[in-house]
């Protein structure tokens, strides 16, 4: 039996995932820093499905400690990592745009930091196994946006770092990934006050990972394509043109 851990497993996308492995027979470890809302989620999962399927184990990404321990009593107790979802993440726009640090520190040592702790444990134990590590970024990674400095940092770093660990973690066989979707309807979406275009379900993110993570290959999964795909456009546009289109859209 294939064994996915999934990192903020407890709500919006990490938690549409896990039902979705758990239905198709998967063995899923959800983790998530506030026990009483995995504690919740695992009871949620349980139903309908084979309660053998799902674990969970309290995990505060940001300690390096507690990802050891983790990953360790997984391996052990559990079963063998095939596929970690490394999801879990801080988020809190910056409506007023008054620079914040403790937000920034916040949002790197959870989403940066964090990332770092699962990769660098995960790479030891899942050394030539052919697992995978798949990392969520965001297309706030793409470019700065405005309101979003300390969650763009972040995105924008774990899909540099997903970049590069694709071509280094190729010699210890383990496979990387990264995953970028738009809008999904979440906790953390509905902290937006702007409208979403292209809003889609915590489900339906749930869907597309579960069938792109085990049936492609490809390094970077996208969905929904035309958002997606119109905020990698931006990438290429020069400052004047991208700074204009941000002052037409909110007077930024
Ligand atoms: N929703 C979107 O539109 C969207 C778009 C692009 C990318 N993404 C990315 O998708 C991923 C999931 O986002 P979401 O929208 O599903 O957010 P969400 O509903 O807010 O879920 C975030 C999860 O992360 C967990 N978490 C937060 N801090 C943690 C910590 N220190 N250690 C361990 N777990 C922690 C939360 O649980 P606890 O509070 O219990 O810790 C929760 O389970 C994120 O990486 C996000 O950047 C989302």
């Amino acid at each position: 039996m294939k064994t996915i851990w999934i990192t903020g497993g407890s709500s919006g996308i990490g938690f549409a995932t896990a039902k979705e492995f758990i239905t198709n027979n998967w063995q899923v470890v959800i983790s998530s820093s506030n026990k009483i809302k995995l504690e919740s989620a695992k009871k949620k999962l349980e139903l309908n499905n084979n309660k053998t399927l799902v674990h969970a184990i309290v995990c505060d990404i940001s300690s390096k400690n507690n990802v050891d321990e983790t990953i360790n009593s997984i391996e052990k107790n559990i079963g063998k990592i095939d596929i970690a979802l490394l999801n879990a993440s801080a988020y809190s726009p910056n409506k007023n745009q008054i620079f914040d640090i403790s937000n920034y520190e916040l949002l790197v040592d959870v989403n940066i930091k964090g990332t770092l702790y699962c990769v660098d444990k995960l790479k030891d134990v899942m050394k030539s196994r052919n697992n995978t590590i798949a990392i969520i970024s965001s297309p706030l990674g793409y470019r700065g946006w405005p309101t979003a400095g300390a969650y763009g940092i972040s995105k924008a770093a774990q899909l540099s770092l997903s970049e590069s660990l694709y071509f280094d973690f190729k010699k210890l066989n383990i496979n990387v990934r990264v995953i970028c979707p738009g809008f999904i309807d979440t906790e953390a979406t509905k902290k937006n006050s702007f409208k979403m275009p292209f809003l889609k379900s915590a489900e339906y993110a749930g869907k597309k990972i579960f069938d792109r993570l085990t049936k492609g290959k490809e390094f970077e999964i996208i969905f929904p394509y035309l958002i997606v795909y119109f905020f990698k456009f931006t990438r290429i546009l020069p400052y004047k043109i991208y700074f204009y289109i941000w002052k037409k859209l909110g007077n930024f």
